[in-house]
């Protein structure tokens, strides 16, 4: 995707050889008021990137940590180098506990490592399973928008006029590798040549939808409203919403979906109002083991300081700053994600195509072959 009309990925690397390619991100924390790139130049960095945020979205949190076990590899010592390595995928694995693609890239990382028996194939190994983990969630994300995109065309064509879609936090290319989950439809609709409108939930505690979901739409010329986290229900109340289209970070067997808090008053409100909700996700963030989100997904519940705080722009001194929105001894809690349980849930669009959220329909993507 493109920021000012040069593409960029949301993680990569410069490409060379083992033991010397370097990994780099777009540190989100800053944007959209400044565009830093980040090197991640050991397992610390890579894990402190993940925990702290400068990268985030399931997808991206996957591709990440599978780069992590790379730069890990070129840190193990040669004496006791499997052992460092196994420490190293528990750390990762602690980074963040909610989205899945974490644990199935760390996953992925430790076969290699249990196939790996020479200490100077490591580097190698792990870096060309991150470029393939990397490359395979790109291609999955082009293809949930191939197949997003009949749905839009189809409630476009029965609207007549502009689609209004509604989406939650970021689950655009910046929470991917590429093209995101829920913004890869629209991306590909607005391509197209759909008349596409977006309403765009701030999302606190990090207001993704304000920081990231509006740049990358505003990048990319979309046509796109931000509106405070309350104000879904009312515009739906008045037919003002066509679609509800999120992202997710874990979805159970049997279709219940964990995606940013605030997801299910969402999933809620369309309930109400007989509005579609879609969930858009990679097959690589279901976890097939699951078959009740509510008891069974781990709710990552972060620092008090995110509702606190806020950072934004300064415009009088141009500087990105931070500033406190509640008395000093109020104590608050920050759960970072939801449960929308199956039956609010009206599809899932993968990168197989669209499917009900049901266990019968998930359970054929367990194996899925084209
Ligand atoms: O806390 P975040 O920003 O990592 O949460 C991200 C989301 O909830 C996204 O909606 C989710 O990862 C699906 S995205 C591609």
């Amino acid at each position: 995707m493109k920021i000012q009309n040069k593409h960029y990925t949301s993680i990569w690397d410069d490409g060379a050889a083992p033991a010397s390619a370097r990994v780099y991100i777009i540190d989100q924390r800053w944007l959209p008021h400044r565009l830093e790139i980040e090197e991640l130049d050991s397992l610390e960095a890579c894990i402190r990137a993940i925990r702290e945020m400068h990268l985030r979205g399931a997808p991206l949190i996957g591709a990440a940590a599978a780069y992590g076990m790379y730069l890990a590899a070129l840190e193990a010592p040669a004496e006791g180098w499997r052992a460092f390595m196994r420490e190293a995928a528990a750390q990762l694995l602690q980074a963040r506990p909610t989205a899945v693609d974490l644990a199935k890239a760390i996953r992925e990382q430790t076969i290699v490592l249990q196939k790996t028996n020479d200490r100077g194939q490591l580097a190698l190994r792990h870096l060309a399973k991150a470029r393939e983990i990397a490359a395979t969630s790109k291609e999955q994300c082009r293809l949930i928008g191939q197949h997003g995109l009949p749905l839009l065309q189809a409630l476009s064509e029965k609207k007549g006029v502009r689609l209004n879609i509604l989406t939650h936090c970021n689950a655009g290319w910046l929470a991917c590798v590429d093209y995101g989950t829920a913004l890869a439809p629209i991306y590909a609709a607005f391509d197209s040549g759909l008349d596409v409108h977006v309403y765009v939930d701030e999302t606190r505690p990090r207001n993704q939808g304000a920081r990231l979901t509006a740049f990358e739409l505003a990048e990319h010329g979309i046509p796109h409203t931000l509106i405070a986290d309350n104000t879904g229900g009312h515009l739906m109340q008045h037919g003002m919403v066509d679609l509800v289209l999120v992202g997710s970070d874990r979805t159970t067997r049997t279709g219940d979906v964990a995606n940013k808090i605030g997801t299910y008053l969402k999933a809620l409100a369309a309930h109400d109002n007989g509005i579609p909700f879609y969930v858009a996700l990679p097959t690589s963030s279901i976890d097939f083991k699951l078959t009740d989100g509510l008891s069974q997904i781990p709710i990552e519940k972060r620092g008090e300081e995110e509702i606190h705080y806020l950072y934004g722009l300064n415009e009088k001194s141009g500087q990105v700053e931070r500033i406190r929105i509640s008395p000093a001894n109020s104590p608050a809690a920050n759960y970072a994600f939801d449960i929308t349980p199956a039956r609010l849930v009206t599809g899932l669009i993968t990168e197989h195509g669209i499917c009900k959220a049901t266990e019968e329909e998930i359970s054929k993507l367990e194996n899925h072959r084209p």
